[in-house]
């Protein structure tokens, strides 16, 4: 077990005290940190208790630590998984041998590229979701909104760690960039498309937790595979923290979907916006636009980068270990979709070169498990949400900007257009209608009319606590 040091600036259990180098240099970056947290955090509440989760450690029963904290004092913290001993590299060229607990000079800018693009999400969504505390359809739902944000700005820091800790001169740099970049920023924007677009409203914030958060988890499952043994631990411990991201997405929507069946049921009509809810269409074109946007951060269908990333053994696949291949797949291919006049056809591919359709494949299996138990309640008023056509909406690989419906037909240019602004995805008064709905509901155990409670509150305290108090 790796000791904890809670007692400095910088909570962490990679023995920061030991190396005072490392130490200063983070040190100095943290009230850097601090300071975007100030501007480009929550727009409200930065003087509030709020009821938090902290890491103290990775132990079973230490990691969640519950108690109120003003977000600016959060003691944002290093934690690596525990080391395992004669940890082997599962995969690549270099299956076999010991992992490493530095980085090889051949494989510098690709790591920290990876590095990079990863911790470029994570302050990317807090800024994403800045204003969106303003209109919390309750305390308990403000509380789940704060506890992300203070997660992401806790796996920027994982990734600053391993930027300071092992990439010097050119990691302090990087470091000091990923706070430059703003999301949605003319001149120095977030890397990635999808983290660019500010979260408008509480039913964009649930879908983009349930997939844009998942995307996360996939990412950083394969990260953790990786050879580089800080960058495997910091991954490992960072995934129990998402998966908290994806229940508040997950339950969420549920609990919009209780109470649209809810009203359907008690008005005896599809119809339900009359009645202050969010009606089944709606919601379906939000999950279009969600998922189709998140199928984006994959990458393309057939990537050289992913073949070497694999090869060198930087980044592997999603429960790496628990496949029964050779783990190097120099002479295996597999099917991958493509384009042509026919419409959507498969190709055989080499499986090295599509491992980001791999990859993509294994997180739409896990998008429809949550889809599959949201179907179980609209089961009771005979409606249904869908997945759409992995070729939909698309803006990245062979699908980018082809004319694909939700149900994987290829439909006429003109077509395309029409519907998409009007059946596909969010129209202008689905935007107006969710905008209309948003409206702040701050006494404990109240909540908005367009959603359910939750079926338990916050790690054993009742529905009506005042999770975040004035
Ligand atoms: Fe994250
Ligand atoms: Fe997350």
């Amino acid at each position: 077990m790796t000791t904890v040091d809670y007692n400095s600036l910088i909570p962490n259990n990679v023995g920061l005290a030991e190396d005072r180098r490392l130490q200063r240099a983070l040190e100095s970056w943290q009230p850097k940190f601090v300071e975007w947290w100030k501007t480009l955090g929550p727009v409200a509440f930065q003087n509030n208790d709020v009821y938090l989760r902290t890491a103290v450690s990775v132990s079973q029963e230490g990691w969640a630590n519950f108690g109120y904290v003003k977000m600016p004092e959060y003691r944002w913290g290093i934690f690596l998984a525990d080391p395992q001993p004669d940890r082997k590299i599962g995969f690549g060229d270099h299956k076999g041998q010991d992992v490493w607990q530095e980085v090889p000079g051949e494989y510098r800018s690709d790591l920290r590229r990876l590095i990079v693009v990863q911790g470029d999400t994570e302050p990317a969504s807090v800024e994403q979701q800045r204003a969106l505390c303003l209109t919390a359809p309750s305390l308990y739902d403000l509380r789940n909104l704060f506890q992300v944000n203070v997660e992401e700005g806790r796996h920027l820091w994982a990734m600053i760690y391993l930027l300071h800790g092992y990439f010097g001169r050119d990691g302090r740099d990087e470091a000091d960039e990923l706070l430059l970049r703003h999301s949605g920023a003319e001149d120095n924007p977030r890397i990635l498309g999808a983290f660019n677009e500010p979260t408008t409203d509480w039913l964009s914030f649930y879908f983009f937790t349930y997939f844009t958060d998942r995307d996360g988890k996939f990412q950083l499952a394969s990260l953790k595979e990786s050879a580089f043994d800080p960058l495997s631990r910091t991954c490992e411990f960072m995934l129990k923290e998402e998966a908290h991201h994806m229940f508040v997405g997950a339950t969420g929507i549920g609990r919009v979907i209780q109470r649209t069946v809810e009203l359907m049921k008690e008005h005896d009509t599809d119809d339900v916006s009359s009645f202050g809810g969010i009606n089944v269409s709606v919601l379906q074109r939000y999950l279009n636009l969600h998922y189709s946007l998140s199928l984006d951060l994959f990458g393309a269908e057939t990537s050289t980068n992913a073949a070497n990333y694999f090869a060198a053994g930087l980044k592997g696949r999603f429960h790496e270990d628990r496949r029964e291949d050779d783990h190097q797949l120099k002479d295996v291919t597999r099917l991958v979709p493509a384009f042509d006049q026919s419409g959507v056809v498969m190709n055989e591919a080499p499986a090295l070169l599509a491992l980001n359709e791999t990859l993509r494949d294994d997180y739409i299996e896990d998008c429809a498990k949550g889809v599959e138990r949201w179907n179980r309640t609209l089961q009771e008023v005979g409606a249904e949400l869908r997945l759409p056509h992995v070729g939909f909406n698309r803006n990245v690989g062979v699908f980018s900007g082809k004319p694909i419906s939700p149900d994987g037909l290829v439909v006429s240019e003109e077509k395309y257009q029409a519907l998409r602004a009007t059946e596909w995805l969010p129209t202008a008064d689905d935007r107006q209608y969710i905008q209309s709905l948003m409206k702040p509901v701050l006494t404990p155990g109240k909540m908005a009319n367009w959603i359910s409670a939750p079926a338990t509150g916050v790690h054993a305290k009742p529905i009506d606590y005042e999770y975040v108090r004035a």
